[in-house]
């Protein structure tokens, strides 16, 4: 085989990733659990041609050269390896969210881009060999391997730092309603905040703390349980957002309307609605909450000024060819 397709959801994590142990393989400073967004996928297709002089790359139609083509080649280079070919790729790649939503494609993208990859190389990897591949490109790609809810764990080395479903889509019927605030590029992205995250002191008082969150997220989630589940969340999303912001250089993500949503959610929860939020490195704001309540929140998301779109998507499956 030489080309294969494939598709994977991103992702959006209760427990963050932020900071890295190892900055080139991509080793975390701490586990990390997420749920994939059904609605939000990368699809992409990778070509090994003996023609071509190098690596290639479309995304939504555009060429990409430059930095984007040489972390694909970085990919590239690894399943080579792997496979102990010597072609060059053509790879395209789709997102179907709108591109500039501000919603983060490199999970899905790398997590796609390894499968396809490793598959159009004639390799067969299993999982966690994939989910090692994809956490290369990007480290939250490793969790947009597996499906459902998903754990990634740290590790102690580039051969146990993986990702590993700890339940099913069908697990339990929480809806992520993406408050879009702001479809504008972030000046300074996730890769140069896990570089700098070590520089605000709190970083070390978050990560030591971490356990106890996964423990409590994990739990929370195996069980259904909304309330402490929501608590969980949005401490650790307040706790990573702390350390951006007390990083040198700074990096403060929140706009106006960012806390406009998270306030209302507080509000709404205080009023006994089962809902919470958490952020990325990003202005929007992902609101969680049942099937339920998912129509009502999406409506009154909607009301908030300053909310410019509202995207909604459930627990997605695993990576798959296409
Ligand atoms: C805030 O996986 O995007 O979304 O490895 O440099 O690509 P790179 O970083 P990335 O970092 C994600 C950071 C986050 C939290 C998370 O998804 O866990």
């Amino acid at each position: 085989m030489t080309t294969a397709t494939a598709q994977a959801f991103a992702n959006i994590a209760f427990i963050k990733y932020w900071g890295n142990r190892d900055n080139t393989l991509r080793l975390p400073m701490n586990g990390s659990i997420s749920m994939n967004l059904d609605g939000l996928y990368t699809r992409t297709t990778v070509s090994f041609q003996p023609s071509l002089p190098f690596d290639e790359l479309i995304i939504n139609g555009h060429e990409i050269r430059g930095a984007g083509l040489e972390r694909i080649t970085y990919i590239l280079d690894i399943i080579r390896g792997m496979a102990n070919i010597r072609e060059r790729a053509e790879v395209m790649s789709d997102d179907n969210f709108p591109s500039g939503a501000g919603i983060a494609s490199s999970a899905s993208a790398f997590a796609a881009l390894a499968l396809a990859g490793s598959k159009a190389a004639g390799l067969s990897l299993s999982e966690p060999e994939l989910s090692r591949l994809a956490r290369r490109g990007s480290g939250s790609a490793s969790r947009s391997i597996p499906g459902g809810f998903v754990e990634w764990q740290a590790g102690t080395s580039d051969e146990d730092s993986f990702a590993f479903s700890i339940a099913e889509p069908n697990h339990w019927d929480l809806v992520d309603c993406v408050a879009i605030v702001s479809a504008s590029h972030k000046k300074i992205g996730s890769t140069e905040g896990h570089f700098i995250a070590s520089t605000s002191p709190l970083q070390a008082a978050r990560i030591a703390d971490t356990p106890r969150r996964l423990d409590i997220c994990r739990n929370t989630i195996l069980e259904r349980d909304f309330n402490t589940f929501a608590s969980i969340v949005e401490l650790d999303s307040d706790m990573m957002h702390a350390v951006m912001r007390t990083s040198t250089p700074a990096l403060h993500y929140w706009k106006p309307a960012s806390l406009e949503v998270m306030d209302c959610v507080r509000q709404w929860r205080m009023d006994g609605i089962p809902v919470c939020y958490t952020v990325d490195a990003g202005p929007n704001v992902h609101v969680l909450c049942l099937e339920t309540e998912a129509q009502q929140i999406e409506k009154q998301l909607r009301e908030i000024r300053g909310v410019n779109n509202v995207l909604v998507a459930r627990a997605g499956g695993p990576a798959k060819i296409v």
